[in-house]
């Protein structure tokens, strides 16, 4: 007999307790423990029948044929990347991202052009007759491709039986609902065993399958940590919601590198790939004004050239102000000290603003000397050239140090006819720049790049 039984369930990693407790002992986590109801000794639904029939026997690992990697192609370069070369089958991939970000734009518009997949759009987030309206704004016609508004699973696999997709596609997960777990939609006893099921799908009939799954405020996909042991791969699409730009960034790939990213711009219709990003970073600027440099920086393997904007006036009030977007506040703080001490700059009375264009949030160490070099040009009203380039970090006692990737980052500039490019003199050991036709100018402090800068 069926019978309802209240669990308490850790909303951040998923460990279950029969009573509240405040300190999760699985992340260590407090006061993340909510209650949930859910259904005990029920029969196994359809699913989980099917499923237990195919039980697996053991065998010697050299008996296993390894299955040729054939990957599938899904028409997007940038996603194909992303996914360490294309789509694997049976895979399940979790796609997160805020809302509004161009999540269900992003799959949709991949579903419309696999023209020789049969795709399965489930959607319980939007009407049949909404996703036609964003189809028509993409504008590709396709004639394999079915939408089904549904939110229970059991349902979902009774079309997956009929219909045989070769991609499915759930939009998302937290709407997603279970039969056999009697909590709401978006529940983590729901997340965790619609997740499941979808998972055990995949594998069953080797059916690649995306989940999209919204973001909390904090960053993390809503919905327990479990959710991203479950899957096989977790994208995360993200970018300010004002700039067109989309960054799309693998979290974890059991199939390929996990630090690779691709770059879209979404326009009126639809998202547009962007394959050579630093054209797109840089600003096609006339006129010569101070206080900008260029930053050849590397996400994932990909290096781009990226511009860095200060400004640097006499504070208004007393206290000065500093303030960026893009690059961490701190390490600004860090550079601004090096430079009033390792350099004899005041500046300790200015206000300081430092942009980073496009909207993008770098963390590679690397853009350092371009921020210091974008400070010093704003303060001096000294114009840098914007066919100069930098790449390198700064330490606190004012030495530039050396980066990860100096050739790719040389090789971008070169590729972009930059002029110069400044990296740190560590770097340039064993460096042949014959090859570049860009000059490579080596770096050893702050003082050596303002005498070779200013
Ligand atoms: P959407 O894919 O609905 O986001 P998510 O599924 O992540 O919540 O994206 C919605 C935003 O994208 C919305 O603000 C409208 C915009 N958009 C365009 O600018 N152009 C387009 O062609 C489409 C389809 C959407
Ligand atoms: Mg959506």
């Amino acid at each position: 007999m069926a019978k309802t039984k209240t669990i308490f369930f850790c909303s951040n990693c998923g460990n279950e307790s029969p009573k509240w407790i405040g300190h999760c002992p699985g992340c260590g986590a407090w006061n993340t423990y909510v209650e949930e109801s859910v259904i005990v000794g029920k029969n196994n639904n359809i699913t989980n029948k099917n499923l237990l029939e195919i039980a697996s026997e053991p065998v010697l690992v050299q008996n296993v044929t390894s299955a040729k990697e054939t990957r599938i192609d899904l028409k997007c370069e940038e996603l194909n990347r992303v996914l360490g070369g294309g789509l694997v089958p049976g895979s399940i991939v979790l796609l997160g991202g805020e809302p509004g970000i161009g999540k269900s734009t992003l799959l949709l518009q991949v579903a419309l052009n696999i023209k020789s997949q049969k795709v399965l759009y489930v959607s319980g987030e939007e009407s049949a007759q909404q996703i036609k309206m964003r189809a028509d704004r993409i504008g590709v016609k396709n004639d394999n491709c079915f939408i089904l508004t549904e939110t229970n699973t059991d349902n979902i696999i009774k079309h997956f039986d009929v219909i045989k997709p070769d991609i499915v596609i759930i939009d998302s997960v937290q709407t997603l609902a279970s039969p056999s777990v009697d909590a709401t939609a978006g529940s983590i006893s729901q997340i965790r065993e619609t997740a499941a099921e979808m998972n055990k799908m995949a594998k069953k009939y080797h059916v690649p399958t995306f989940l999209i799954g919204h973001i909390t405020k904090d960053g993390s996909i809503a919905g327990p940590k479990i959710l991203e042991h479950i899957v096989d791969t977790v994208i995360q699409f993200e970018g300010d919601r004002h700039y067109g730009f989309r960054i799309l960034r693998t979290v974890k790939n059991r199939f390929g590198s996990s630090s690779e990213l691709g770059i879209f711009e979404m326009n009126a219709n639809g998202l547009r790939e962007v394959s050579n990003p630093s054209e797109i970073l840089l600003s096609q600027r006339d006129e010569d004004v101070s206080g900008i440099a260029i930053a050849s920086m590397v996400e994932g393997l990909r290096p781009m050239m990226i511009e860095t904007q200060a400004l640097v006036s006499s504070a208004a009030y007393g206290t000065p102000q500093r303030s960026c977007t893009g690059f961490d506040i701190r390490r600004l703080n860090m550079l601004l000290a090096v430079l009033e001490k390792r350099a004899g700059f005041r500046l300790s009375t200015k206000d300081v603003f430092l942009n980073i264009a496009g909207g993008l949030r770098v963390d590679d160490p690397a853009i350092d000397l371009a921020v210091m070099a974008a400070i010093l040009s704003s303060n001096e009203d000294v114009v840098i050239s914007n066919r100069y380039a930098f790449a390198a970090e700064v330490g606190l006692s004012g030495e530039v140090r050396s980066v990860n990737r100096v050739e790719a980052r040389i090789a971008e500039a070169d590729k972009l006819g930059m002029e110069k490019i400044f990296v740190s003199k560590y770097n340039c050991r064993g460096l042949d720049t014959s090859k570049f036709n860009v000059e490579v100018v080596p770096i050893a402090s702050v003082t050596d790049l303002l005498r070779k800068l200013l």
